[in-house]
């Protein structure tokens, strides 16, 4: 089983939706998948058909009150889909992790656990900002995912997260794997353009070439409750999520670049 974290220091830069649409094409596939949300916004919780403070069970109860994972599953309307919801008491959760400065609670309960259960890919969505919590998340990844837009203050942010993960790789987990890929990218924009020509510079391999575009079904499938692979399985998102997981479940780990400031913006800040 492979423990992929979905993660970006900004918000609104589709990682939730990342979560749901990759988790909708590897279902597909014929993959077992299980979705865990980390975000006490609860947003993949609701994506997946839950409603946060009805949940009978979630992540917090795993992390605070030691539940077993496997009790904390919940089911959704897609078959060989489960999800650990978020409950907004995650903040709780957070601020217990500081108080003990815990990096590798996370991993306690996932790695053991992930030895002998019955899914193929965990996927796991953060929120934004770098907590303890999110570093957790990261020191038990096997691969980090990240989603960009393809705007300046999001390209930038970056680099905070390529620093995370090269500290993770020092510290815990040398074999780390990471990629980016554009989400909501127009190529008619000269700007967006712009932005991929300097992340293919900066990150080579480490950026997908598989880009997703804009497209409202990918709105409309989070009201719906399902992935847009599910809800709309002809339209362009779908398309182009499917596309990326063929590209990004099979890779190589990759360098970072020697130096993260080269990462957009880059001139201006040295
Ligand atoms: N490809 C896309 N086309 C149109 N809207 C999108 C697309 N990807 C994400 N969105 C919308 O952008 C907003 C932010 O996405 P979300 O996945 O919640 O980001 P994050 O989890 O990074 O905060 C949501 O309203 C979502 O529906
Ligand atoms: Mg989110």
């Amino acid at each position: 089983m492979h423990i992929v974290v979905v993660s970006h220091p900004k918000g609104g830069v589709a990682k939730t939706t990342s979560v749901t649409s990759l988790a909708g094409a590897l279902v597909e596939r014929g993959h077992r998948v299980l979705a865990v949300d980390l975000d006490p916004q609860g947003s993949l919780t609701l994506a997946l058909g839950h409603i946060p403070q009805e949940v009978q069970a979630s992540v917090v109860d795993v992390l605070q009150y030691r539940l077993p994972l496997q009790e904390a599953i919940l089911s959704t309307e897609v078959p060989g889909l489960d999800v650990v919801a978020a409950t907004p008491q995650l903040r709780h959760a957070q601020r217990d992790l500081k108080s003990q400065d815990s990096y590798t609670l996370l991993r306690s309960f996932f790695r053991p656990w992930a030895s002998q259960a019955a899914y193929d890919y965990v996927l796991v969505d953060t929120p934004p900002g770098q907590d303890l919590l999110t570093l957790n998340a990261l020191i038990m990844a096997d691969q980090v995912l990240i989603p960009t837009q393809p705007e300046y203050f999001s390209a930038y942010a970056l680099r905070y997260l390529l620093q995370a993960i090269r500290w993770v790789r020092l510290r815990f987990q040398p074999a780390l794997a990471y990629r980016a890929f554009l989400t909501m990218y127009q190529p008619r924009y000269r700007a967006h353009k712009w932005i991929r020509a300097r992340l293919e510079v900066t990150l080579g391999p480490g950026l997908c070439s598989t880009t997703i575009p804009v497209d409202t079904k990918i709105r409309e499938a989070a009201i719906a409750g399902l992935p847009v692979t599910h809800y709309a399985p002809r339209s362009r998102a779908a398309q182009a999520y499917r596309a990326l997981a063929q590209e990004v479940f099979a890779h190589e780990p990759l360098s970072i670049p020697r130096r993260v400031e080269e990462t957009v913006g880059g001139a201006s800040a040295s």
